[in-house]
């Protein structure tokens, strides 16, 4: 069933497991991420980046999608739609509107008092509506769409925990050296913060830039309060190297179908991979 992220993330803080937020591009992904979270019997969060969501047609197309999947998949394990790095108030209601589960909002890169007022006004209106937000403070570095950082800031744990009191937030994005994209050599994660974050908050925290940490460093996350994991590179990487494959293979093939299904293929076993690591198989 579709639903938000709040009692899935409390269980996996309860439980210490994190579920896996997994970006969507196309109704391709959408299959693969679905059937992986079906098979695993793990919860699953389908991130939707407002990029992405302007590819796909809009955030209407992408929940009718989503819909018509759980149906015809018949998807039995919890579902969340959530609007990853929300970059205004108006944008999160749009995507609560066309029906998204969950938002983010990322006012991440203003001023603490300017975020706490922004993420504040977000939470007031998705929790009338059962939504759940999610909000980041700190900065995480590299680029994802039309989120692009020149630089890696830490989150401030006094900030942090203001900024969880005064909104209400159901969970929440601590940057700590994590980076969007591949890593350019081992992730540096801020774990002394992450621990005090916990200590001060106690809500279920997220890990951006999911792609290229070491199992070592999400087993430590996920033991210091991490409840839900971002990947999205990872997914890109697998899939086109897959394509990359049948069309180097094959130089007369034409039919979508033969080269889109092994990068299908190819993402469903990179989600699987991932559920296992996350400790989220089986948790649904
Ligand atoms: O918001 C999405 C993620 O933080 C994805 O990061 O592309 O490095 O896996 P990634
Ligand atoms: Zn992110």
């Amino acid at each position: 069933p579709l639903v938000s992220m709040k009692d899935m993330l409390n269980k996996a803080l309860d439980e210490k497991y994190a579920v896996g937020q997994f970006n969507i591009n196309n109704l391709e992904w959408t299959q693969a991420i679905l059937g992986a979270a079906e098979q695993e019997k793990s919860p699953v969060i389908l991130g939707v980046s407002e990029g992405a969501a302007r590819h796909m047609g809009g955030f209407k197309t992408v929940v009718m999608m989503v819909k018509g999947l759980l149906e015809d998949m018949k998807i039995t394990v919890p579902v969340a739609i959530h609007l990853d790095h929300g970059s205004s108030y108006d944008k999160c209601i749009e995507a609560i509107e066309a029906g998204f589960t969950s938002v983010m909002i990322d006012a991440s890169h203003h001023s603490i008092e300017e975020n706490i007022e922004t993420t504040k006004k977000v939470v007031d209106y998705a929790h009338t509506k059962d939504v759940s937000v999610e909000a980041e403070v700190g900065t995480v570095g590299g680029q994802e769409d039309d989120v692009i950082a020149d630089g890696v800031v830490y989150a401030d744990p006094k900030e942090c925990d203001l900024l969880v009191k005064e909104t209400g937030v159901d969970c929440f994005a601590p940057a700590l050296g994590s980076v969007h994209g591949p890593y350019k050599g081992e992730p540096n994660l801020g774990y002394k913060e992450m621990e005090e974050v916990r200590d001060l908050t106690n809500v279920p925290l997220v890990l951006h830039g999911g792609t290229g940490i070491p199992t070592a460093d999400i087993q430590k996350a996920i033991s210091l309060g991490t409840s839900k994991i971002n990947v999205n590179t990872e997914c890109q990487l697998t899939f086109t190297a897959a394509v990359r494959e049948v069309l180097k293979n094959d130089s007369e093939v034409y039919d979508p179908r033969k080269y889109i299904g092994p990068g299908r293929d190819a993402i469903k076993a990179t989600v699987v991979g991932k559920m296992k690591e996350f400790g989220s198989t089986g948790k649904a």
